[in-house]
């Protein structure tokens, strides 16, 4: 009998690679999504879609309770910094009421969950670099907050079930199907001017530094923590700056293009880069891809599926 699997968030860029992951483990894979900032066909006709939204329970309680799933992936997720500051209680609603139905459902089926946090917008300016598990959180937004709060919910349940549920802190994560129309992204945002051939706005001057970690590696990482109780930074321990991922895809793109250099934002954090240490201990864990082959495989694979959606426009 192959595995159960549910997937929340599986029509957005990671929770997509997790679904493929999960098929290719030959489990039998169900995705819950709202599609508010995915795509359907993201997701493999060989896995089942259910268009629930997270928050609404008894939707929600209604698929899982169908599926009886052994282990759960749990991305679904407000996860915009912008969103959650003008609307803070629908982040709310969905990072931490939508959590607590996941972590009642999974209680019901005594399905352990691996759920997708994040390590930048929780450690905040003051964190020193690499930034540890141990570090107190300092979130600069609702959207931290939130992530926070869910966080906590799940280690409580987690203690009172005894099922392991984990936390993964996520770092900067690029790779194919990153949507160049969100905030975040930069390597996909980057990729698609490239691909129109519009100069970026690079904010802070190009001197902002970030933890970028491959998809593959954060899926592998996802796999390797299921089952496992514990929270684990999904990253590489490698600070890099902006520019040198502006200069990394402008050498795979071949054009020439200038960039406009800008101040950094408010609420921007100046640096961020995350000790994988714990993960590499407790789940045998490390990131594979080095940074320049990981940039130049997702340019090419970017620029595929942008061309699949609309022609390259006037290239310099
Ligand atoms: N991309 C990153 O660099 C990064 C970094 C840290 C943490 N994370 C976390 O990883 C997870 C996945 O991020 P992503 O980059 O793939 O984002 P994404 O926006 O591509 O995926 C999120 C998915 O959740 C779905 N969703 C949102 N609200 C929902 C709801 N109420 N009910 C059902 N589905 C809902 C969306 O439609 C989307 O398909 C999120 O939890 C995010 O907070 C991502």
């Amino acid at each position: 009998m192959s595995k159960r699997v549910l997937v929340t968030g599986g029509a957005g860029f990671i929770g997509s690679h997790v679904v493929d992951a999960m098929l290719a483990e030959g489990a039998r894979t169900t995705v819950i999504d709202d599609l508010s900032s995915g795509d359907a066909g993201r997701v493999s006709a060989d896995a089942e879609l259910c268009l629930v939204d997270i928050v609404d329970r008894g939707a929600f309680d209604a698929v899982v309770d169908r599926v009886e799933p052994e282990a759960i992936f749990h991305l679904a997720a407000q996860s915009s910094v912008t969103v959650s500051v003008a609307d803070p209680a629908r982040d709310c609603a969905v990072n931490v009421h939508g959590m607590l139905n996941v972590l009642e459902a999974a209680n019901r089926h005594r399905a352990p969950i691996v759920f997708t946090s994040t390590g930048g917008a929780l450690y905040g300016n003051e964190a020193p670099i690499p930034t540890s598990e141990d570090r107190i959180p300092a979130p600069l937004a609702p959207y931290g907050a939130s992530k926070w709060a869910g966080e906590a919910y799940l280690k409580t349940w987690s203690a009172a079930s005894g099922i392991p549920h984990a936390v993964c802190r996520l770092g900067n994560v690029y790779g194919p199907r990153q949507s160049p129309h969100g905030e975040a992204g930069v390597v996909s945002i980057f990729a698609y001017h490239l691909h129109t051939g519009r100069s970026p706005k690079i904010f802070g001057y190009g001197k902002p530094t970030r933890d970028y970690v491959h998809v593959r590696d954060v899926v592998s990482a996802l796999q390797a923590a299921s089952g496992i109780s514990g929270t684990f930074n999904v990253a590489t321990g490698v600070e890099t700056d902006v520019m040198t991922v502006w200069d990394a895809l402008v050498e795979a793109s071949e054009l020439r293009l200038e960039p406009q250099l800008a101040p950094l934002r408010e609420g921007e954090l100046e640096r961020s880069c995350m000790d994988p240490s714990r993960a590499r201990r407790e789940l045998g864990w490390e990131a594979q891809t080095p940074l320049t082959q990981g940039l130049r495989e997702t340019y090419d694979a970017l620029i595929d599926e942008f061309a699949r959606v609309e022609p390259a426009q006037s290239r310099s």
